[in-house]
C-alpha cells in the first residue's frame, strides 16, 4: 500500500511536517510513504528576491510528483504552506493540472488529507485546510483530518499548531520558528491514521 505526500515548501516548515507525516505513514505495517513536491511556478529571481534559495537547495532531492503517481497510490496527503488564509498558488496549479484523472474518476474512494503551516497563529491555517478539502470532494476522496485522540491539539500551556482539519505549524512572523515536537507529533499521527484508513480501504 503505497502512501503519497505531496507538497510545496517555500522555507521548509511544510518540509518538515511532511517528513513526519511520512514517518506516520512508515509505522504502519505494508504501508509506504512516497515524498514528492510539486512543480515550482517562481523562476529563480523571485525565488531570490524571497529569500528561498538556502532552503531550497535543502529540498532539491525530493522529486517532483507526476499525475501518474497521483492515480496509482492509495492515499494521497498533501501538505501547503497558508498563502492569504488558502493553499498556494504551486499547489493550485498542480491541482488544476488533475483534470484528466477527474474524468477518469482514478481519485475517487481514496483517502485525501491536508496539513498546513502559516506565519501566525491565526493566520488561516483552518481556512486553509477546509477550503483545500472542497477539491478532495470534488475528486471524490474521502477527506481525513486530525482527530481529537491526537490529544496533543487540545493543549493550552504552549503554543501549538493542529485542529480537527489537520497537522499545522506556525513559522513566525520571520519564519524564525521550527516545528515543535507537538506539532511534530500531530504529523505523525495524521500520517499514520490517514495509512491506516487506507489499509483498511484496500482490504
Ligand atoms: C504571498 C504570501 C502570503 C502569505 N499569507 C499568509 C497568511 O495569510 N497568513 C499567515 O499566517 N502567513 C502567510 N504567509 C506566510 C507563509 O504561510 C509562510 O511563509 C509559510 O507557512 C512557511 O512555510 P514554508 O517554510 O513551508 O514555506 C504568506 C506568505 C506569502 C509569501
Amino acid at each position: 500500500m503505497k502512501v503519497l505526500i505531496v507538497y510545496y515548501s517555500m522555507y521548509g516548515h511544510v518540509h518538515r511536517l511532511a517528513q513526519a507525516v511520512a514517518e506516520g505513514v512508515g509505522a504502519v505495517p505494508g504501508a509506504e510513504a512516497l515524498l514528492r513536491r510539486v512543480p515550482e511556478t517562481l523562476s529563480q529571481e523571485v525565488l531570490e528576491k524571497m529569500g528561498a534559495m538556502e532552503p531550497q537547495k535543502a529540498m532539491a532531492h525530493v522529486p517532483v510528483c507526476s499525475m501518474d503517481e497521483l492515480a496509482a497510490v492509495d492515499a494521497v496527503i498533501f501538505g501547503t504552506p497558508t498563502r492569504f488564509g488558502n493553499m498556494c498558488g504551486q499547489m493550485r496549479q498542480f491541482l488544476d493540472a488533475t483534470g484528466q484523472l477527474w474524468l477518469k474518476g482514478s481519485l475517487v474512494g481514496k483517502a485525501g488529507s491536508v496539513f498546513t503551516s502559516s506565519n501566525t497563529q491565526h493566520g488561516g491555517q483552518e481556512s486553509t485546510l477546509l477550503s483545500f478539502h472542497i477539491t478532495l470532494l470534488h475528486q471524490g476522496m474521502i477527506v481525513v483530518g486530525l482527530p481529537y485522540t491526537f490529544v496533543g491539539q487540545m493543549r493550552s500551556d504552549e503554543i501549538t499548531g493542529g485542529s480537527p482539519y489537520g497537522a499545522s505549524t506556525i513559522a513566525g512572523a520571520k519564519g524564525e520558528r521550527t516545528p515543535s515536537d507537538n506539532e511534530l507529533d500531530a504529523a505523525r499521527f495524521q500520517g499514520k491514521h490517514v495509512a491506516e484508513i487506507a489499509a483498511k480501504l484496500c482490504r
